[in-house]
């Protein structure tokens, strides 16, 4: 057994063998056999390399055409005929034809080129900061980065774990070396990620938050969003979380706003090291893209398919829709210092990459194979964008809640607002005293402005994809297995009724799954005094009463809000409240909250 060897002296040097197979631990131990029992580990290094034989060398020798050497790589694929597999992963799609590779990524061309892309962004960092980029880097920029780095390495090493559901359900062995490759890409991002969050940490001028980030992303109530996201990837049937979610809808249609708008913004800001890892992770993302359009092809060979397929698409577009373009939207258009004009908004961006790029061209051909496309809520989608002010309605949600995130939110200035009205004409009278009001209220002793006498009506949650109600006219309430649940939206609505049932129109769908558990921030902490709520969370600094989160970029001590500031208000859970509610009363209160809001000054 591996416990009782003694260790040499060398160990951890590199090259020198741990413990080598079929050697004597002393002369009057046992000899230990090279079977699974005692496994050996062996650390290779350079000096145990036959003489003269380096990586160099390995990757220049001469080589067989790729095609060829993929073809090899996949015969080394081994599938037992006589048993069949446990489905690890369940799926009510019925898979026959095993997907091609198309980008036929091979070790010899994978590694030398991954290696080249890290050496750029470590090289990039180090660049950036004897540019002394911290000087002159927007403040406001980089508090968002808190959270946006608190969110994003989580869906990456979700997207790792779908590879592994992938590489079981894809018949063949074409395809698995390709999920293989996607599961190292996404592995590497993750990382580099962990790793451009941890620099901004030692480099910012004031770096709470960004060292709690994993601890807070499953608590805050902005994060729980990203938490959908992620586990969207990983849950519910195989094929439509890893396949459709993941690879169809977030790696073909919104990696593009993920990966190259927020890079363009933080250039913007002055932020040079982002782009750098960001375009190094988009770099990968073709072949993602790849990837899952082999496997869509695969299994829109069985018309069986087609219905789930229906099904899929609709849901995994719409809640790709209300998460990112909530998430990255609100970064991109109130995280950013640059009121250039000229520049294009979300909206726009999100009308060439979506619309034009994605809906158009491979979304809508998807009908001529007969699956059914609901472009309504294309449509939908957009029009929340440019027309229900979706974007603007979330970053109010977030700084109405300030005080239960773990990075600042400063006011937006006259500068700001005139950009916006230009941009999305009407801003102002939807919003601007919004803002006016939460610079107002930004000094530690003001009513928080949750709490304030502004006209907000704090927002229901949605259950399918955890965002607030944001679009009042929007809102709906169902019961789902005898409970009361709310919704952002019809769609939302129909993800959780219908999509997520025990079946789908009269077919069978066991492998689906169900949204449960306690999924809603204000559900957790209902009745809750704020100060307990964010002592909880773990939302304060060192000096155990000063909060991270901070509505202002003041770095005085005089400015910051404490624990003492914020206690005596408490968090009521709107869904909690609507369920005790009698029908007369909800019926009231819905029509209610259809109407919306309109905010006074204070
Ligand atoms: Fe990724
Ligand atoms: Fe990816």
């Amino acid at each position: 057994m591996i416990s009782d060897i003694a260790l040499p002296a060398s160990r951890g040097q590199v090259g020198t063998p741990l413990i080598a197979i079929g050697e004597r631990r002393d002369p009057s131990g046992p000899i230990l056999e090279p079977d699974h029992r005692n496994t050996i580990i062996i650390i290779m290094g350079r000096d145990d390399m036959p003489d003269g034989l380096t990586l160099n060398k390995i990757t220049s020798q001469k080589g067989i055409g790729i095609t060829e050497a993929a073809r090899r790589v996949a015969d080394l694929g081994w599938t037992p005929s006589y048993v069949k597999e446990a489905m690890a992963f369940p799926t009510d799609y019925k898979i026959s034809k095993a997907p091609r590779d198309p980008m036929k990524q091979v070790l010899r061309s994978y590694f030398p080129m991954q290696e080249e892309k890290d050496n750029r962004v470590y090289g990039a960092l180090d660049a950036a900061l004897r540019g002394d980029m911290f000087r002159n880097v927007e403040p406001r920029w980089i508090e968002w980065m808190k959270l946006f780095l608190a969110i994003i390495p989580f869906p990456e090493i979700s997207a790792a774990r779908s590879m592994a559901t992938l590489g079981q359900l894809a018949p063949g062995d074409d395809l698995r070396t390709g999920f293989t490759m996607q599961m190292i890409d996404e592995f590497r991002h993750s990382t580099i990620q962990m790793n451009l969050k941890k620099w901004y940490m030692e480099n910012y001028i004031d770096p709470a938050g960004f060292d709690i980030t994993e601890k807070a992303f499953g608590k805050c109530y902005a994060t729980t969003i990203g938490r959908q996201f992620g586990e969207a990837f990983l849950t519910g049937d195989a094929i439509t979380a890893s396949n459709i979610y993941l690879q169809v809808v977030a790696e073909t249609a919104f990696t593009n706003t993920l990966f190259v708008a927020m890079p363009s913004e933080a250039a913007r800001n002055g932020d040079y090291a982002l782009p750098t890892v960001f375009l190094s992770v988009q770099s990968d993302e073709s072949r993602h893209i790849g990837n899952g359009h082999s496997m869509l092809m695969s299994v829109l060979k069985e018309p069986d398919n087609h219905l789930l397929l229906e099904r899929d698409i609709r849901y995994s577009f719409w809640q790709n829709h209300m998460i990112v373009d909530a998430a990255i939207g609100t970064i991109i258009e109130y995280g950013t210092k640059n009121r250039d004009k000229n520049k294009e908004s979300y909206a726009e961006l999100w009308h060439r990459w979506i619309f034009e790029d994605y809906y158009r061209t491979y979304m809508l051909p998807l009908e001529k194979y007969g699956i059914k496309i609901h472009h309504d809520d294309v449509h939908e989608a957009f029009d929340s964008i440019v027309k229900k002010n979706y974007v603007h309605k979330i970053a109010q949600f977030f700084s109405a809640g300030w005080w239960a995130n773990f990075w600042r939110i400063e006011a937006m200035t006259e500068r700001d607002f005139e950009w916006f009205e230009s941009k999305y004409p009407g801003w102002y009278d939807e919003f601007g005293v919004w803002w006016e009001n939460y610079a107002k209220l930004s000094k530690p002793g003001s009513v928080p402005i949750t709490f304030a006498d502004t006209g907000y009506v704090y927002p229901h949650r949605c259950w399918s994809s955890l965002v607030p109600c944001v679009i009042r006219e929007d809102f709906q309430v169902d019961e789902v297995d005898g409970e009361l649940y709310t919704y952002a939206s019809e769609v939302d609505r129909w993800t959780h009724k219908e999509a997520f049932a025990a079946e789908y129109q009269g077919r069978p769908t066991p492998a689906m799954g169900r949204f449960s558990g306690r999924r809603q921030w204000e559900e957790v902490y209902d009745g809750w005094d704020l100060a307990d709520a964010i002592q909880d969370m773990g939302f304060v600094r060192p000096d155990g009463k000063t909060l991270v989160a901070q509505p202002h970029l003041s770095f005085e001590e005089k400015d910051m809000w404490t624990l003492d500031h914020v206690r005596g208000h408490t968090i009521r859970s709107p869904l909690l409240a609507l369920r005790e509610m009698t029908p007369q009363q909800r019926q009231a209160h819905v029509e209610e909250y259809r109407k919306g809001f309109k905010i006074r000054r204070v």
